[in-house]
């Protein structure tokens, strides 16, 4: 597909900086932010509700069926965050708890979940000028991406950084604890059978260990620029 603005799939493991790094990308292009980790957590937070362990038959149809009638909304929100809606309920603060991480993390693994959620993400993004963070974007939801960018840092920064995150929560888990976490969840999210985190073909690496956010960012921008140029030139000749 012949896009005027390019897909940008940032890709890379749990506090790799995709968050904060993506929507700094989209506010200085001008771009909105696909967060599909927010997608996952929601049906993680729905079939939580529902009672539905993932070991249930039902939970791939349970989700089918939320996404089928719209109950999932990502709107935007304030300084290029979403704000997102299930059943028109705001949960944008309860899919962000360590039980939805590790809940979004298992039950993404699951190929009906993968699947019900595949067409909805492609019809989010297809347009363009949109920044498209996750595991599988430049993979295989947007194996097109005109830019892909796979993010990393150490184990041991990106749990410092969910570990800052959680400070201020009522029972906020010690930094050990977060470290497991992260380790688990980066151990399911690359094991799967079905679109594992991998780097995908053509996707630059960036590791923010030592590299600031703000270059990072600086990086991204003036690739994304250059290729922007490239398209507009294409479609003018
Ligand atoms: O990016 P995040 O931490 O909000 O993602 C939560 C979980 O959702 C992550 O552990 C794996 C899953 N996920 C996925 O499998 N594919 C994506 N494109 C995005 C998230």
């Amino acid at each position: 597909m012949s896009r005027r603005l390019p897909i940008v799939a940032v890709d890379g493991p749990a506090g790799s900086g995709k968050t904060t790094v993506s929507r700094l990308v989209a506010q200085r292009l001008g771009y909105v932010v696909l967060d599909t980790g927010a997608l996952y957590r929601t049906l993680a937070l729905a079939t939580s509700r529902a009672g539905l362990d993932p070991g249930r038959d039902e939970l791939g149809a349970f989700c089918e069926q939320l996404i089928a009638r719209n109950a999932i909304v990502l709107e935007p929100g304030s300084e290029g965050s979403s704000r997102v809606l299930l059943d028109g309920e705001d949960v944008s603060h309860a899919i962000r708890t360590p039980e939805m991480s590790a809940r979004a993390s298992v039950i993404s693994a699951l190929p009906p979940v993968r699947q019900a959620l595949l067409e909805l993400q492609r019809q989010m993004g297809e347009g363009g000028g949109v920044v498209v963070e996750g595991r599988d974007i430049g993979s295989v939801v947007f194996p097109d991406a005109e830019a892909k960018f796979f993010l990393t840092a150490s184990l041991e920064r990106r749990a410092e950084r969910r570990f800052l995150e959680l400070t201020g929560r009522t029972e906020p888990p010690s930094l050990g604890n977060v470290l497991d976490q992260v380790a688990e969840r980066d151990r399911r999210d690359s094991e799967r059978a079905v679109a594992p985190l991998v780097q995908a073909a053509g996707a630059e690496l960036l590791d923010s260990t030592d590299l600031g956010i703000d270059e990072v960012v600086e990086r991204i921008v003036r690739a994304v620029r250059r290729i922007e140029a490239r398209l507009q030139s294409g479609a003018a000749s």
